[in-house]
């Protein structure tokens, strides 16, 4: 089993280029799908999750060329199947959006009930509710999400909580439906505007992305398009708690500034140097760091998806610090991992409350997830001595060359897969 061995105790330092957004990705790739054009995506992550989508998305006919380790064309003219039931596509979350994305252009589609990341209940009532508001019939049966119908007439929706996948979902269908949509309440994350342009670029005509109302005329037909993912604001976001808990002077080149506003505004509240240019970040840390507190809320709030690096960071300040999860109710698994390093965090329902220790010390640890993966190894590599994280498959479901990147900022960071690379790593180390 792959495991990554860390040795803590290096300040990262340089520069780091952060590449297409994964959620983003997922949405984009499932998009193409809607047209029999060819569609030519560029800055595609090479990440797992996007890989098993491609998978899914091959199994049903999809031609899927790989131009380089980012660029693909994608041709979804002979499409043979609409029934997308794979063992691995439960894996993965966002496979639900082949379902806004076939039933718009089908009218029908079949896709496993999706799995994804641990991280509490994760209902998809809301993406039930916009899929029938468009006319369509959903079932659960057998495991299979169903819906189709002989027509989707646009509709105004109103969505109960703010959800980005009922909003990239919906939206999808809403494109190639009669008539208008009006999406209200509607999530307004990068990658939520990222998949509205790309739809515009295939000829759809969607206004609002970005906004809390999403209007939508639907089109008969969409087109091929070229199209360029924005870069991910996680992974940036997580390069850039790596430089300060480390304290360390890190770059971050090759991302939209704007779009890391939360997770800058934190970083100066502790006490980080944040410098920002046209399209890239640089955080220094040099002085310890200081407490806050933080709620993470939808954006352009601070993302649920940097609590657990955030929380690692706070956990190495002077003083206390409140955290609040308001989006996902079970986000706090990681914090028993982060105290066998020395944490002192208490949990309360959706609170952690965190007095900072001086130092964390190494251990084996396991990733629960994705992002409380790649904060556990953050806290491996300010730790002292060494820790082995288990689980990194969790990890690679969204960074790409994580330790790659990591080792580029001078972390002593290996992947090994047996005892006996793990015994070279330490020796190598010392
Ligand atoms: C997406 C992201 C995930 C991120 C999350 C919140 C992708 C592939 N994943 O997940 O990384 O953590 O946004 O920014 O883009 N909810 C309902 N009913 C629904 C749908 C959602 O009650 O039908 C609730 C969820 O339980 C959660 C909240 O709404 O409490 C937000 O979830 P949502 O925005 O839908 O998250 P995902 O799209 O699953």
């Amino acid at each position: 089993m792959e495991q990554y061995a860390i040795k803590g105790g290096n300040p990262l330092v340089g520069e780091v280029e952060i590449g297409g957004a994964k959620n983003a990705a997922l949405a984009i790739l499932a998009a193409a799908t809607m047209t029999d054009e060819t569609v030519l995506i560029e800055n595609l992550p090479d990440v797992r999750d996007t890989k098993v989508l491609i998978q899914a998305m091959e199994s049903i006919g999809v031609i899927v060329n790989r131009i380089d380790r980012h660029t693909v064309k994608i041709n979804a003219a002979h499409i043979h199947d609409l029934t997308i039931e794979d063992d691995y596509i439960k894996k993965i979350r966002a496979s639900y959006y082949l379902l806004g994305a076939l039933l718009g252009k089908y009218r029908k589609a079949e896709v496993s009930l999706p799995g994804g990341c641990n991280i509490g209940l994760r209902p998809i009532d809301q993406h039930i509710k916009g899929f029938r508001a468009l006319g369509a019939n959903v079932r659960i049966e057998h495991g299979l999400i169903i819906t189709e119908t002989e027509e989707l007439r646009g509709n105004h929706i109103y969505l109960d909580v703010v959800s980005v996948g009922a909003t990239i979902n919906v939206m999808m269908a809403a494109a190639m439906a009669t008539g208008k949509t009006t999406i209200e309440n509607a999530a307004k994350e990068p990658h939520v505007v990222d998949l509205a342009n790309f739809l515009n670029s295939m000829g759809a005509d969607i206004k609002g992305a970005g906004t809390d109302v999403i209007r939508i005329k639907g089109v008969p037909k969409l087109h091929g398009s070229e199209y360029t993912i924005i870069p991910d604001q996680i992974e940036a976001g997580t390069f850039m708690f790596a430089a300060a808990v480390t304290k360390g002077d890190v770059t971050v080149k090759n991302v939209i500034p704007k779009h890391l506003e939360s997770i800058s505004a934190k970083l100066l509240e502790i006490g980080c140097e944040v410098e920002e240019s046209d399209d890239a970040v640089r955080v220094v840390a040099a002085k310890p760091l200081g407490h806050t507190h933080v709620k993470t809320l939808p954006y352009p709030g601070f993302p649920t998806d940097m609590q657990p690096q955030i929380v690692v960071a706070l956990g190495l300040s002077t003083g206390t610090s409140i955290v609040t999860e308001s989006i996902f109710e079970n986000r706090f698994k990681y914090v028993d991992e982060l105290t066998r390093m020395g944490a002192n965090i208490k949990v309360e329902g959706n609170t952690a409350i965190i007095d900072g220790v001086e130092r964390y010390t190494g251990a084996g640890i396991t990733a629960p997830d994705l992002r409380a993966g790649a904060a556990l190894v953050i806290a491996g590599l300010a730790a002292e001595g060494v820790s082995v994280v288990d689980d990194i498959k969790f990890i690679e479901r969204g960074y790409e060359d994580f330790h790659i990147k990591l080792q580029s900022l001078g972390a002593q960071i290996d992947k090994v897969n047996t005892e006996r690379e793990l015994q070279k790593f330490k020796l190598k180390v010392g």
